[in-house]
């Protein structure tokens, strides 16, 4: 069993208003004004330093790892960043469509907020076009063909096979974890290639609309639901992670297989699966349990269950139990 498990803080993000009193009509108003065009971003003719790390080396320390010498440590960083950017690409995949039945839903009854729906999916469909540059400018650098997910479709069929309210936490979460990411680890960060932190801060200054819309959204599902309703909505929830854990189980066994390839590395099948574990093990801390600990998060449910703190704790324990079991 490895013991070199990816160090992970609390999230210390408090600049997220999550009680926020915003209306449809101010966040399309902000959304107007933040607004960047994909081409002054990044372009297939863009460059990234790849003497540097793209993710904080924090995300995915590899410092214990020592049959991996520095160059080969800083290829997994380029590895783990080409999925990692992959990962947030297929979750707004099922964002999107969500969105948009939700702006089916309102734009005959509540035109602004149909106005903020439908900005929110053209920014989403426009950040899955930015991280897809980002990825092709990464995998120049390199000979093997790096693998990712790529059932995009079945995946988000699968989450919006659930109930809206169920989404909509599932993409609170997200949405919360994707700015405390950039705020905790990447901003003002001199060690990684300055490219990819832009690309992160673009990403963000759009994203800090979404949260407040998904917000509004969430609130006004919940209000018309019964407390019977409003339990199964966890429950839901909970089987999504769940089903993350596992898809976040296939992506780490290729990162270690592209690293060997790419190195040439013959792994033994002890380090292979210490380093297959470890990766699964970063990727559900940051993505998930991340999520668990958020206090916006935390305050979300604690608004809707008067024993969230216990849910939540259950959930963590779950994912700790799958990744066991993974692994
Ligand atoms: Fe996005
Ligand atoms: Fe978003």
């Amino acid at each position: 069993m490895n013991n070199i498990e990816p160090v992970l803080t609390a999230p210390q993000v408090s600049s997220i208003a999550i009680k926020h009193d915003a209306s449809f009509e101010q966040l399309i108003n902000i959304s107007e004004k933040v607004n960047w065009r994909l081409d002054d971003v990044i372009t297939l003719n863009s460059v990234f330093d790849f003497s540097k790390n793209m993710l904080p080396q924090a995300f995915f320390p590899l410092d214990g790892f020592s049959f991996l010498d520095s160059s080969e440590k800083l290829i997994y960083n380029h590895i783990l960043s080409y999925s990692y950017l992959n990962i947030f690409e297929l979750s707004e995949e099922f964002i999107i469509g969500m969105a948009l039945e939700l702006a089916q839903d309102e734009f005959h009854s509540d035109r602004e907020a149909g106005r903020a729906l439908s900005r929110f999916c053209d920014e989403e469909l426009k950040h899955q076009e930015m991280f897809t540059r980002a990825r092709c400018l990464l995998q120049s650098n390199y000979q093997t063909p790096l693998q990712v997910l790529d059932n995009y479709k079945d995946i988000s069929d699968f989450i919006l096979s659930h109930s809206k309210p169920a989404t909509l936490l599932l993409t609170i979460h997200l949405e919360l974890i994707t700015q405390a990411h950039y705020l905790d680890g990447v901003k003002d960060n001199q060690g990684i290639d300055p490219l990819f932190c832009y690309i992160l801060k673009q990403h963000w200054i759009e994203e800090c609309q979404h949260i407040k819309i998904d917000i509004l959204e969430f609130n006004r599902l919940v209000a018309e639901m019964e407390q019977a309703q409003v339990e199964s909505i966890f429950e839901e929830y909970s089987q999504m992670i769940i089903a993350f854990v596992h898809t976040l189980s296939a992506q780490a066994a290729l990162n270690v297989t592209d690293l060997q390839a790419e190195t040439n590395q013959n792994l033994s099948a002890e380090n292979k699966i210490m380093l297959v574990r470890f990766t699964h093990s970063a990727y559900c801390n940051g993505l998930l349990k991340y999520g668990f600990k958020h206090p916006h998060f935390m305050r979300i449910l604690s608004d809707i269950y008067s024993d969230s703190t216990i849910k939540l704790n259950a959930l963590n324990r779950e994912v700790d139990y799958q990744i066991d079991k993974l692994n």
